[in-house]
């Protein structure tokens, strides 16, 4: 629920966008609500505190990080309940995990509950960009970034956290044709592939350039020394069904800890489905597919969805997995998450934070 003890200076814009956006064509991320939130940290502390009508902010070419890449961000959405109410899918896990990049980044930590906060209140004041038709939601970017004007290579100390949003349609149109990548790599071992830091997608762009190049939609990494484990499915993480089982990789440093992830896992136990987290190797995927023992393989991330994999391709060779139309498991997740989501099904494990 929406609090003030944040104390946010409010500006409204005095030109809403809203009548002449078009609901029906929200390509994702090109369409921005009329206001965002920023909070500045100087001082060792978080201050200032406003939404102001979205727009240009004024930089100095200098700040670290558009050099060092202090940077990480988030993303989350919102959802229209059928009663009309709106509802933030659970905030509370991205709070944790942009605390968990800042760590990473020695950024300084956001206070969970200004987070939640400034969400909400962001959210409230653009409520009316929420959209309500079905695989449609509010996407909400918060990011922070180091903004001394000083190119010496040491942590800034002070920041910007912002929050933006937009509305957005399916992240992905189709079922996705993927490739296994065999030479490039998205996290090493002691890196920072669990932070949702902006480097990782920045170094991510040549190899799905490449892939896209091959003909592919996105790419499966592996692990970077012997490429020979799973990891994640371009920017979601990565579920399998194999004989019954949900089988995905186990968290560590070079793979986000998805929030999709987790709720996808958590749907499956209360189920009575077994959920295997381990090391996933190539080969295994590879003779479970030819054995026929693969009955579902799928991204699971915000802006993904659930998104599936119909065909998978390794060193030259494309495997077709099963009709994506006919799978029961994920077919199920995403109803069952969309009734959660609009508010048509009973929240028994508390995800939606309403504002
Ligand atoms: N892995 C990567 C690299 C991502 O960028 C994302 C997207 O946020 C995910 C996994 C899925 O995480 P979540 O379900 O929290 O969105
Ligand atoms: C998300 O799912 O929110 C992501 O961060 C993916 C994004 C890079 C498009």
């Amino acid at each position: 629920m929406l609090t003030d003890t944040l104390n946010i200076a409010v500006t409204k814009t005095e030109e809403s966008r809203l009548a002449t956006t078009d609901f029906d064509n929200l390509p994702f991320g090109r369409t921005f609500s009329d206001h965002m939130f920023i909070a500045d940290y100087e001082g060792g502390e978080w201050k200032n505190f406003q939404i102001v009508p979205y727009g240009e902010i004024g930089l100095s070419p200098a700040i670290s990080a558009l050099h060092y890449g202090q940077a990480f961000f988030e993303g989350i959405k919102a959802y229209k309940h059928a009663d009309g109410r709106i509802a933030i899918f659970r905030p509370e896990k991205n709070a944790e995990r942009s605390n968990a990049s800042a760590e990473r980044l020695c950024m300084p930590q956001i206070p969970v509950e200004m987070y939640l906060q400034a969400l909400s209140a962001i959210v409230e004041i653009d409520k009316d960009w929420v959209p309500s038709k079905e695989g449609h939601s509010l996407y909400i970017r918060p990011f922070m970034f180091a903004t001394d004007p000083y190119l010496g290579v040491t942590p800034s100390e002070t920041y910007k956290f912002i929050i933006l949003t937009g509305p957005v349609g399916p992240y992905f149109s189709k079922n996705l044709k993927v490739k296994i990548e065999t030479s490039f790599s998205r996290a090493s071992d002691g890196g920072f592939g669990f932070a949702k830091a902006a480097g990782n997608y920045g170094g991510s762009m040549l190899p799905a350039r490449r892939a896209t190049e091959e003909g592919f939609d996105q790419l499966i990494w592996t692990d970077s020394r012997e490429h020979a484990y799973i990891e994640e499915l371009g920017a979601a993480n990565i579920m399998f069904m194999i004989d019954g089982k949900v089988i995905t990789p186990s968290t560590r440093d070079t793979i986000l800890k998805g929030v999709t992830r987790d709720t996808v896992l958590t749907l499956a136990k209360s189920w009575g489905i077994e959920v295997e987290e381990r090391r996933v190797s190539v080969a295994e995927i590879l003779s479970a597919i030819k054995e026929g023992r693969i009955t579902d393989a799928f991204g699971a991330g915000t802006a993904a969805t659930i998104a599936h994999i119909a065909e998978i391709g390794h060193e030259g060779e494309v495997y077709t997995l099963p009709d994506p139309a006919k799978r029961e498991f994920s077919n199920r997740v995403l109803q069952t998450l969309n009734a959660i989501r609009y508010g048509r099904a009973a929240d028994e494990f508390n995800w939606n934070y309403f504002v």
